[in-house]
């Protein structure tokens, strides 16, 4: 559906991207996920045509993005990180706007307006000025704006940054919908939680590259990555620790702190437990450790994904 082929970008002296690739299939949700000036937006803006890449293949249903842009564009709607919106207008009167600016046919205009602003929540206040909106509110307005034409494929760079929590719950459950109903939606986020939530597959990316990609499942396989137990005791001695080692082979140990790595740490928590308990250890802490995309990140790249 989506084939992107050694994609380039440079700013001046600045390399956005490196020379990205991934396919999407039809009906797929696909995440990108990377920290800020990871690249994201720039892909988003090549991939709608707002931006020409330096170099690299783009094919979006069949059509050569480089040869033709507008066949690639007609099928897109694209929810841009930056909100445009007029503030002096209504938000039913900015959907008129946007609505006539991709050419739906004015009989059906009424009625699929209706239908997105109630989809986003927004029948109520449809009619007040945009300027007196939340940041939820305009996301939403922005999001809703991006489906009039009734597009095949989203683009989504970055829907929930600095809105309400209840604003931002209402746009998972319309990615949510819109998936379900078959939509091809590439998702933009530095949020892990979002990623896992939403897509069906991921793409990790770090400074203009894309360092891992897979469902979540294969990405933790990739890496071989072990969950942990990690223990505080309020009297580690060296002794005990030599005793414990002996009976657990893969343990690492920070000063009072214990690592018990484990592919299955729910499975065998009760068994370190209670070798904890033969070696006479008292517990002041216990956490465990689970492989989620934040410590896949962070193997992948030695970066938090938030710094
Ligand atoms: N118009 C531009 N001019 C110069 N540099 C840019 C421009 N747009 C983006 N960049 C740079 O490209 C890199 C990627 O930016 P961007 O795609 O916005 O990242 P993200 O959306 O993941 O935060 C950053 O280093 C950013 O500073
Ligand atoms: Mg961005």
């Amino acid at each position: 559906m989506i084939h992107v082929s050694n994609l380039k970008m440079s700013f001046n002296t600045v390399e956005a991207l490196k020379g990205i690739s991934f396919s999407i299939s039809q009906g797929e949700c696909y995440g990108l996920l990377g920290p800020n000036g990871a690249g994201k937006t720039t892909t988003i803006s090549i991939l709608s045509t707002i931006l020409k890449a330096s170099e690299g293949e783009v094919s979006i249903a069949g059509n050569d993005l480089g040869k033709d842009p507008l066949k690639c564009k007609k099928n897109i709607g694209v929810v841009t990180q930056e909100i445009a919106l007029y503030n002096e207008l209504s938000a039913y009167d900015n959907l008129l706007f946007w609505g006539s600016m991709y050419h739906v046919p004015k009989k059906e205009l009424a009625g699929r307006l209706e239908e997105t602003v109630d989809m986003l929540g927004l029948t109520d206040r449809q009619h007040d000025k945009v300027k007196t909106y939340s940041g939820g509110m305009k996301r939403r307005i922005n999001i809703a704006s991006a489906l009039l034409h009734r597009p095949g494929i989203l683009f989504m760079d970055e829907p929930t940054v600095g809105i309400d929590p209840q604003s931002r719950n209402l746009i998972f459950e319309v990615v949510e919908k819109l998936h379900k109903e078959g939509m091809t939606i590439i998702y933009t986020t530095h949020y892990m939680e979002e990623a896992e939530r939403l897509c069906d597959r991921i793409g990790i990316l770090d400074d203009g590259e894309i360092v891992a990609q897979g469902t979540l499942s294969e990405l933790k396989a990739s890496k071989s990555m072990k969950e942990s137990v990690v223990i505080s005791f309020t009297n580690l001695t060296d002794e005990a620790y030599n005793t414990l080692a002996k009976k657990w082979k893969d343990l690492q140990r920070f000063d009072d702190t214990i690592h018990f790595y484990s592919m299955n740490v729910q499975g065998e928590l009760a068994k370190i437990i209670l070798t904890c308990n033969e070696c006479g250890l008292d517990f002041r802490h216990i956490d465990i450790q689970k492989i989620n995309l934040e410590t896949i990140f962070l193997s992948l790249t030695g970066k938090t994904l938030r710094d």
